[in-house]
């Protein structure tokens, strides 16, 4: 097997007859179920990795390699306004995942052609890193297009070139560089990673000879019907010879169903050409999926949660549900930590040690020390919570919450740009906003910083050691002083000294027997509590 002439690439591809015989009679054509040929990579060297393999980093600089990422497509099928590249998946912009995955595979460089909403694609990837550049397509005319658009940046590199289709964010490094791997043993000037699938529908079909080898791949739109009942698909991941690429892909023509420049019509014309094209089969299909609708982008989402789960769980966290546990690629959580069902971990937010999150928080970009517990039901946004803290059931931690170590916030507690001290609570039914609090501090139940005036916000200042009785209205700006006492139901408009009382409340008036007028309460007449007489 290998390398045929020319000669063999024949066209329509080979059909062999129907090896089904319960399919339905279609007369004239027989359309195999399966692909008429072998199904085992072509160059078998090395096998597909099977599901936690690693292999070793590639070889260093065996030949230069660099990642081309085509992410200048819209994705009409998304149905969108953005550009389909900067869906999230797990947390990171799709395009996102696949960058990462070049850089994590060893690419000291990694081209992105941007187009389709050029600006914010540019900044889901991020500009800051200099091992990333920009090519810019102008009219978005095909992914063999796209390539060329690159053509510039890609002059003077001498090695390979790995082409990634931007759409493919469960993509994993492992995979790339046996990949890559695969490529440099094959000695072909090109390589294709490819799958099989039981449904194949709206991915390009490989196309193999008898002996099978690789003739072409044909997009479905342009397909025949024996063509579209070949199950193995190209998933948009190549590895080319950089001498073989621009000059013979300026060959291929807009002569096709979508009136587009393929790039996978590079294949045939380097077979029609006598080169070699070889093809590392891929065993696990939801990596490298081409996400084209909202279907897969959700498919792809729970890869990935599925795949974060299992990483925390063999790093030694505790997951009681890993079906119903969301959390985000870049989420990190510490070992012996236990998360309950239910739970979404998202954006950058950092778990410790020993920490236990309960059913059904939803936790974005904050932190949370070792020891720390937040019970049922919480929804935390850009907080920092210390060690050893006790936070919810239902407790509202909104922007700039900061809880030092040993605080403790209750149900029904909100807070926002708010500061706890060490050791200090707030139990119940509270509002906490704008507020820096001590260490030591009681807040009371129905606890209320009155932050806002209509116009302007304002702050509270709560030093240590103080005690606010339960329904307190604090009406900032104010401070309460180090180790004083608020009566229950004060409202606070004043500031209060060190160690003093305040008590700003109506005084309780007694009647004596007053209530007996109404008689027992059995005779009262029924139908509410407005009745007076
Ligand atoms: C492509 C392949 C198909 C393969 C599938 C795998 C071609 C012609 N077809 O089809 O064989 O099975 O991927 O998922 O390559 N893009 C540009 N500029 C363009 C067009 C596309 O940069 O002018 C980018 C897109 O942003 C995307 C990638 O190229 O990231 C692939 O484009 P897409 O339209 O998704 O290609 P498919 O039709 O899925
Ligand atoms: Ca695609």
């Amino acid at each position: 097997m290998g390398n045929g002439p020319a000669s063999a690439v024949t066209r329509p591809a080979p059909v062999a007859p129907a090896r089904n015989p319960g399919a339905p009679a279609n007369p004239g054509v027989s359309i195999p179920l399966k692909a008429p040929y072998p199904l085992r990579p072509v160059g078998v060297l090395p096998p597909p990795l099977s599901e936690g393999e690693r292999r070793p980093a590639l070889a260093p600089k065996k030949r230069d390699i660099c990642a081309l990422v085509l992410a200048a497509g819209l994705g009409k099928r998304m149905h969108s306004k953005t550009s389909k590249l900067v869906h999230r998946v797990a947390g990171r912009p799709m395009v996102r995942h696949v960058v990462e995955a070049a850089k994590a595979a060893g690419m000291a460089r990694t081209i992105v052609v941007i187009g389709s909403q050029a600006d914010e694609v540019r900044s889901a990837v991020g500009d800051g890193d200099k091992r990333i550049a920009f090519a810019y397509q102008k009219d978005q005319l095909g992914t063999g297009d796209a390539v060329l658009s690159a053509e510039r940046q890609l002059a003077g590199h001498q090695g390979d070139i790995l082409i990634l289709n931007g759409d493919l964010p469960a993509l994993r490094p492992e995979t790339l560089r046996a990949f890559v791997e695969f490529h440099r043993a094959s000695g072909a000037p090109l390589s294709l990673l490819t799958t099989v699938v039981s449904d194949p529908r709206g991915y390009g079909r490989v196309i193999r000879n008898y002996s099978g080898d690789v003739s072409r791949i044909v997009e479905e739109a342009d397909a025949t019907p024996e063509e579209r009942a070949t199950q193995e698909i190209n998933c948009g991941i190549y590895c080319v010879d950089a001498q073989s690429l621009c000059r013979p892909l300026k060959r291929a023509t807009r002569d096709n169903a979508q009136g587009e420049i393929y790039l996978t019509d590079l294949i045939e014309i380097l077979r029609r050409d006598g080169r070699k094209v070889a093809a590392y089969r891929h065993s696990d299909p939801t990596e490298v999926l081409g996400v084209n609708d909202r279907r897969e982008l959700a498919a792809a989402g729970r890869a990935l949660y599925r795949r974060k789960a299992d990483e925390l769980m063999t790093s030694g966290v505790t997951l009681l549900d890993p079906e119903t546990t969301y959390i985000d690629a870049d989420v990190t959580v510490g070992r012996d930590t236990v998360i309950e069902p239910g739970v979404m971990l998202l954006g950058r937010t950092e778990i410790g040690e020993e920490a236990r999150i309960g059913a059904g928080c939803r936790i974005v970009d904050s932190k949370v020390a070792d020891g720390t517990s937040i019970l049922p039901y919480c929804v935390i946004a850009s907080s920092q919570i210390g060690r050893s803290c006790r936070v919810g059931p239902f407790a509202h931690l909104r922007p700039e919450t900061t809880l030092e170590e040993e605080a403790r916030v209750g149900n029904f507690v909100e807070t926002k740009k708010a500061r706890l001290g060490r050791g200090s609570k707030a139990n119940h039914l509270t509002y906490l906003g704008d507020a820096d609090i001590g260490k030591d501090v009681n807040i009371g139940a129905g606890t209320i910083t009155c932050n806002f005036d209509g116009t302007t916000k304002h702050r509270t200042v709560i030093e240590d050691e103080v005690f606010i009785g339960s329904d307190t209205q604090l009406v900032a700006p104010v401070r309460v002083r180090k180790g004083a006492f608020i009566g229950a139901g004060s409202t606070i408009t004043k500031d209060v000294p060190s160690h003093a009382l305040a008590i700003a409340r109506g005084k309780q008036v007694i009647k004596e027997n007053w209530a007996k007028r109404f008689g027992p309460a059995a005779q009262r007449p029924k139908g509410g509590s407005g009745s007076k007489k």
